[in-house]
């Protein structure tokens, strides 16, 4: 693992967009993960930035996770974040953007579907990641198997007490979810982790000192040939 120690999360944002667009400019047909959530916020303000310099029309992208239960303009959906924070503002073709679809009928053929998708488009070149306190990377929260492909979860308390601040109630944050599965993660080509501010210091010393533990999902990062971090001072405050 490489990592990055950058000033804040304004600076962590900007390394990243600009480590994306770069990945873009070379490949002919990047296939780009994508994360929500407060974390790459910042990085998808770069990006519209330079939507004048840099077409996103060959690129295709594919979300970590969605909520089950949510429409699509659900304003809590991860599918309204993603248009709403990046697609909407870029030249993206709407039709090779792919989330989960939370609202399926059939979560366990959605769940295959999403993993034949990522295939045909020849997998992921480069996963952006973030990680919650309790070392989740997507949805996959603590004793998730490392061999798990795209899967139906139920979520932990933590990650919907976490998450509360984007609803009005802790009720109404969704108890399931559809991700990535931690091996599906792991195909990425490569894998930009982002971590900010001094919330996540716990988690970012864990994941560069503790062992690889299905206890700490991102903990299997380190068994990935080529993961990138970039991290701020704050969470980097923590690591010995
Ligand atoms: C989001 C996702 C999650 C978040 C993680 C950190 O698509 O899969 O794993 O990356 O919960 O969330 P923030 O960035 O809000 O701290």
């Amino acid at each position: 693992m490489n990592i990055t120690k950058v000033k804040d999360y304004e600076e962590m944002s900007f390394r990243a967009a600009e480590y994306l667009l770069k990945k873009i400019v070379k490949l002919k047909k990047p296939v780009i993960g994508l994360a929500t959530g407060s974390t790459p916020e910042g990085m998808y303000k770069y990006l519209i930035e330079k939507k004048e310099e840099i077409s996103f029309k060959n690129v295709t992208t594919f979300n970590l996770d969605e909520y089950v239960g949510l429409s699509k303009d659900d304003q809590n959906s991860y599918h309204f974040y993603m248009n709403d924070k990046l697609f909407n503002h870029i030249d993206i073709k709407k039709e090779n953007t792919h989330l989960p679809n939370g609202a399926a009928k059939d979560l366990k053929q959605e769940c295959r579907d999403y993993e034949d998708a990522i295939r045909e488009a020849g997998f992921i070149d480069v996963q952006i990641l973030g990680i919650g306190v309790n070392g989740h990377i997507g949805f996959n929260d603590p004793e998730t198997p490392f061999t798990s492909r795209t899967h139906v979860v139920d979520l932990d308390e933590s990650t919907r007490k976490a998450n509360v601040r984007f609803f009005q109630s802790i009720e109404e944050v969704p108890r399931q979810a559809i991700t990535m599965g931690i091996e599906t993660i792991m195909e990425s080509k490569e894998i930009l982790l982002l971590i900010s501010g001094k919330e996540k210091a716990h988690s970012l010393a864990r994941l560069i000192e503790g062992p690889v533990d299905e206890k700490f999902p991102a903990s299997i990062l380190h068994k990935h040939a080529h993961v990138e971090i970039i991290a701020d001072e704050a969470a980097l405050s923590g690591v010995g």
